[in-house]
């Protein structure tokens, strides 16, 4: 028998780690991370809090009428309305989960639910037996655990197992635990709880002090079984704990952890990647695993040696996590096969009309570019799946500007057939002119609240993505634009993000009313 304990991942990118300022996603989004997730094998993928909104229980049914060989899990509180909505939503799902949670905390019990310990437990007792009424998988989170008296917890723990929880998920909820601390609640519930070999033992920290992964892993040390994490380690405040970044410690320190997961580490960035794309929160370049620095060497000492001998300086293979072997891919005579071949590999699914249209622009950057990387693929490839329907579309501009001059902008947008072009715009810097332009035009106007710029790869020919959000009516509505121009990838960001505004399609915070809704 094998001396490697697996661990289940949790995946919870849809639920906790939408609840990041500006994160939250699109159904159709949602549903292309979740299949991204049961791609990357995953065991259970959290896919929403059901009551929060409409949009939440919407997520929740499509996704677990969708996606297959993977738990789908929603998130209760422990009353009634929340687990029968959770339950309406997973009817579909091949392999249903029910997350009840409910605060354990001295702090919470009196400042929030104003409950004695005695109510709590009856209230935890209650809500999993509700859901164990509708699927046989709960789980139960007593939340904020780690600031929760000891002995209290243990009877909470031992109650919701007698209840039918399948599954105890201990969270740090404020992100206030140290690893040697969290690994000494864990290890007391493994040793004093008396059925807690009935249930998986889990975690879930937050990142608040940047030690989300240390916990966890300190945690699967003293025998904990399955581990919450979201990709990017995005979540509330300072998020969760990086799903990619467990991964490979596990894997990587199998020597220390005796343990594994059944995650395809090949598929980390791809999907980090995604998540980037869709949720519009940059992973920063030195972010462990998947940053583009990750496996960069920059000392001559370090390349020196790394060239002699690779296990020097690097102890993970890049390919390992999903960075290409070798990043140069294709040029200007690369064919159709070749590009839907790269395609696959860094995780995308192209439909044939899809795979025409990336071709095509394609091309037109080729001519552009000498050097074409993965990177360079991936932004031509989100910016055309994840296109809106176009009302206004990028025709071409002029603009003039220089130290002592008003910059100016002409811009002409396409709207089906029709050219429509504007007055001279005049702005602070030829960006704002380029805005006023495209709000003369399409005669909406918004209210910036963030304009980023990245290169996409490297060199002096690298595109430019250029990432806004802008304000429209009280909702918040992101746009993406790439280009080896950067003025003209602001505008196609900002008429992006305006395309969305007046279809009313939003990404962002439209979910307003899923925070005013509750949120866990
Ligand atoms: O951080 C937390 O306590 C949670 C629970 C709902 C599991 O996200
Ligand atoms: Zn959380």
């Amino acid at each position: 028998m094998s001396d490697i304990r697996p661990i289940r991942i949790f995946d919870t990118t849809l639920r906790d780690g939408e609840q990041s300022p500006g994160c939250s996603m699109n159904i159709a989004e949602k549903l292309e991370i979740a299949q991204a997730l049961a791609d990357l094998k995953v065991d259970i993928v959290e896919a929403g809090f059901p009551i929060a909104s409409p949009g939440d229980f919407e997520a929740v049914r499509q996704i677990a009428g969708a996606i297959r060989g993977v738990t789908i899990c929603g998130l209760a509180r422990a009353n009634n309305e929340d687990i029968d909505r959770a339950a309406e939503a997973l009817r579909e799902a091949e392999q249903p989960r029910i997350h009840v949670f409910l605060a354990t905390s001295a702090i919470h019990r009196e400042f929030k639910l104003k409950m004695t310990q005695e109510e709590c437990i009856a209230r935890a007792v209650a809500g999993v037996k509700r859901a164990k009424g509708y699927v046989d998988d709960i789980e139960f989170s007593p939340e904020d655990a780690a600031r929760t008296e000891i002995d209290f917890l243990c009877r909470v723990v031992e109650a919701a197992i007698a209840a039918g929880a399948t599954t105890v998920n201990i969270p740090d909820t404020v992100g206030y635990a140290t690893p040697a601390h969290y690994a000494g609640v864990i290890r007391s519930l493994i040793e004093r709880v008396p059925n807690i070999d009935r249930a998986v033992v889990s975690v879930h920290c937050h990142d608040d002090l940047g030690l989300a992964v240390a916990n966890s892993l300190a945690a699967v040390e003293v025998g904990a079984g399955q581990i919450e994490c979201t990709i990017n380690g995005i979540g509330e405040r300072a998020g969760n704990c990086s799903l990619e970044e467990v991964v490979m410690a596990l894997k990587t320190r199998q020597d220390y952890y005796k343990a594994d997961t059944r995650v395809v580490t090949q598929r980390l960035v791809p999907t980090s990647r995604l998540v980037s794309n869709i949720t519009g929160m940059q992973v920063q370049r030195n972010k462990a695993i998947v940053g583009r620095n990750a496996f960069a060497h920059e000392a001559g000492i370090h390349q020196d040696g790394f060239l002699k001998e690779r296990t020097t300086y690097e102890i993970m293979r890049p390919e390992d996590v999903g960075f290409g072997k070798t990043d140069l891919v294709l040029g200007k005579h690369s064919g159709r096969a070749a590009l839907a071949d790269r395609a696959r590999a860094l995780g995308y699914h192209l439909e044939s009309d899809q795979l025409v249209r990336v071709f095509e622009q394609f091309k037109l950057l080729a001519d552009k570019k000498k050097e074409l990387y993965d990177s360079d693929l991936a932004a031509l490839i989100e910016q055309q799946i994840r296109e809106v329907p176009e009302q206004w579309s990028f025709a071409r501009y002029t603009s003039a500007a220089g130290t002592d001059e008003v910059p100016t902008v002409r811009l002409t947008l396409r709207r089906g057939e029709e050219e429509v072009s504007c007055e001279m715009a005049r702005g602070d810097g030829p960006i704002d002119a380029m805005f006023l332009a495209v709000e003369q035009i399409t005669g909406v106007e918004v209210r910036v609240r963030d304009f980023q710029v990245h290169s996409v790869s490297v060199g002096k020919d690298a595109q430019a993505e250029v990432t806004v959000e802008v304000e429209h009516r009280g909702n918040t509505f992101r746009g993406r634009g790439v280009s080896t121009d950067s003025l003209e990838a602001s505008a196609r960001a900002f008429l992006d993000a305006i395309n969305r505004a007046s279809a009313g399609y939003s990404s962002a915070l439209a979910t307003a009313a899923a925070h005013a809704a509750p949120s866990a």
